[in-house]
């Protein structure tokens, strides 16, 4: 049975390992203060702005912004699902994974689909060793320039004509034909029986992160037959708007990957791995959605689109890039690459060969090169109202950037193009100008200048110094308050008090699935701005505050009710002692902030 990983495992995990450790031994960190640093491993940088906190846990780029527990690190750099990267701290470590079936997608019921999907993948393979009419398909294959090694590495096979071969070869019993049916490798018969989805073809088998095969594109090997890929379709296991090909052979054959490129087809994908070009990736024939970008800048921060250069490719660039611009953040690079017409990454490197298609990767346009290019063939440069017009026309484009430091970039190329001064634009768009971005970005990666709310600036230091939440055993009380934030930070507090060691890091991998876990990022970042004497005081000091909010509220409730009817003595007790509450609050230090109002 799927499950998930116990989190009291993932504390456990978090607390026997030391982050620094773990980064240290990929990318070697000096002493800084405290801290320990590393110019970034996620984006390029000549200072090093990438820190490591022992004390938190916690990593964290000034410069792009990265950050997360040591979970987290090997998911980014080592490019792991959340599974991989656990097991492979409990292997460092030591420590035994409870022994069941885990997989990211929460509690999978029914049987595990996968065994019978890499049965299918060895007969398939094995048929195109064995089967009396498996020389077609191997000629096929040779004609395309395919060498064992490379079927190999693929797991290239032949599903033989016929109509129930796989049937007969896996369909022993009743769980097993159902199974078959669920995955799409069978055809259910309307009268009972099943047959075969794939004959006479040359069968691709698609894997996911893991290596698991999930998925098939089968080729037809006679022109004549159609289509020309049958692919599974939808079932638990595929999901076809997600999937890349060739993702995890990608990573099977190189250590590092500087960058991904991404293609049509699953003949592109093999022919580029033939000639020596490993990180090719193909979207399974749908156009790219955003769930194809996680995974792609997981595993490398520059990602060159390859599309045909005629007009439906030019067209399905143009949303792919679309479906970037919210995507862009710190460090990841998106560029284009154009086809000439009638051309496929497999005719081409057939053609030019590795080295030159290399250069034609390395020669691909930037995303803002291609969107303002794109952009500035609509209208007429040379006139002063198709300057004019690129603007508005650039205007909905720019909306759509949420990172400010490339949106300002891409400002600054098109106050270029206009020959406008970059500032006299960026104020015409209504955005703020580049110094006041710069600052936020690099000395407060939260800050406001104004104090933030009570709530965020006790979360924010309870991740700084966990050992803050002993000062405060009571926080349900709060849960009266209805300020955005209690109930995470009431939650916050009881963890803590559950588990007086956990660090940062560790706190922040119980919000990784949830939606305040960005929240609770962002907070753990914004603390380190005070000095750590300050932090005891500026914790009362935000908790008495509360108080205050919660003492008014419930008083002020009391006195609108005793408008109305008369107060039962058990409200006039509760009021007494809310004044005498009341009172004592008043006599603390107030907050600074309220002092200067
Ligand atoms: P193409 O038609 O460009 O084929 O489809 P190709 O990849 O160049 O294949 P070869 O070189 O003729 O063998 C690109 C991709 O679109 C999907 C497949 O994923 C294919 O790799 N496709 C295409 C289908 O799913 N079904 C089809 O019938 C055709
Ligand atoms: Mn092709």
């Amino acid at each position: 049975m799927a499950g998930r990983i116990p989190q009291h495992f993932i504390d456990e995990l978090l607390n026997r390992i030391d982050i620094v450790d773990i980064i240290d031994s990929l990318v070697p960190l000096r002493k800084a203060g405290r801290d320990y640093q590393a110019r970034c491993p996620f984006h390029e940088e000549n200072t090093p702005s990438f820190t490591v906190s022992q004390n938190k846990q916690f990593y964290h780029c000034f410069g792009c912004g990265a950050n997360g527990s040591a979970i987290g690190f090997l998911m980014d750099y080592e490019h792991m699902d959340f599974v991989e990267a656990v097991t492979e701290l409990a292997r460092r470590s030591g420590m035994e994974l409870p022994t069941t079936e885990y997989s990211n997608t929460t509690s999978k019921s029914g049987p595990d689909l996968h065994p019978i999907m890499q049965a299918a993948t060895n007969f398939y393979q094995q048929q195109l060793k064995q089967h009396p009419e498996a020389g077609k398909a191997v000629d096929y294959l040779k004609q395309r320039g395919l060498t064992g090694e490379i079927a190999a590495r693929f797991g290239i096979g032949f599903a033989p004509p016929g109509w129930d071969n796989l049937d007969k070869a896996l369909g022993n019993n009743k769980q097993n034909q159902q199974q078959l049916v669920t995955t799409g490798m069978s055809i259910a018969k309307d009268d009972g029986g099943q047959y075969d989805r794939f004959r006479n073809r040359i069968m691709f088998p698609i894997r996911d992160r893991r290596g698991r095969v999930i998925a098939f594109g089968g080729r037809v090997i006679d022109k004549e037959d159609n289509p020309k890929y049958l692919n599974s379709p939808e079932s638990p296991l595929f999901h076809k708007g997600k999937q890349l090909y060739g993702l995890y052979e990608t990573k099977q054959a190189l250590r590092q990957i500087d960058r991904l490129l991404v293609v049509e087809g699953y003949m592109d994908v093999v022919a580029l791995a033939q000639h020596g070009i490993y990180y090719a990736v193909a979207t399974l024939g749908t156009a790219l959605t955003p769930d194809h970008l996680q995974p792609l800048f997981r595993t490398s921060s520059e990602v060159v689109f390859c599309f045909d250069g005629d007009r439906a490719g030019r067209d399905a660039a143009w949303k792919a890039l679309d479906i970037m611009l919210p995507e862009l953040k710190g460090g990841r690079t998106a560029r284009f690459m154009f086809l000439a017409d009638g051309e496929d990454p497999d005719s081409l490197i057939r053609q030019i060969g590795q080295q030159a298609f290399e250069e034609k990767i390395v020669s691909a346009i930037s995303l803002s090169e291609f969107l303002l290019q794109n952009l500035s063939q609509r209208v007429d440069m040379s006139a002063i109202d198709g300057r004019a017009r690129l603007i508005d026309l650039a205007r909905p484009k720019l909306t759509k950037i949420s990172n400010h430091i490339f949106k300002h970039m891409i400002i600054t190329e098109l106050a270029n193009r206009i020959g406008m001064p970059s500032t006299e634009l960026i104020s015409l768009l209504g955005e703020k100008p580049a110094t006041q971005i710069y600052n936020r970005a690099l000395a407060k990666p939260a800050g406001e200048s104004r104090k933030p709310s009570p709530v965020r600036s006790i979360i924010s230091l309870l991740l700084e110094q966990p050992q803050l939440a002993q000062q405060e055993p009571n926080p349900e009380r709060f849960l009266e308050l209805k300020e955005p934030g209690i109930k995470l930070l009431v939650e916050l507090l009881e963890l803590i008090q559950q588990k007086p060691s956990i660090s940062c890091g560790a706190i922040l991998e119980h919000w990784r699935d949830r939606p305040e876990g960005k929240h609770l990022n962002k907070l753990a970042l914004s603390a380190s701005t005070i000095p750590s004497e300050g932090y005891e005081h500026e914790f009362q000091d935000a908790l008495r505050h509360l108080d205050k909010q919660r003492v008014e509220r419930a008083y002020n409730q009391l006195l609108r009710k005793s408008e109305n009817n008369r107060l039962s003595p058990e409200d006039k007790k509760q009021l007494t002692e809310l004044l005498i509450e009341k009172q004592s609050l008043s006599q603390s230090v107030p907050r600074i902030d309220e002092n200067q109002k």
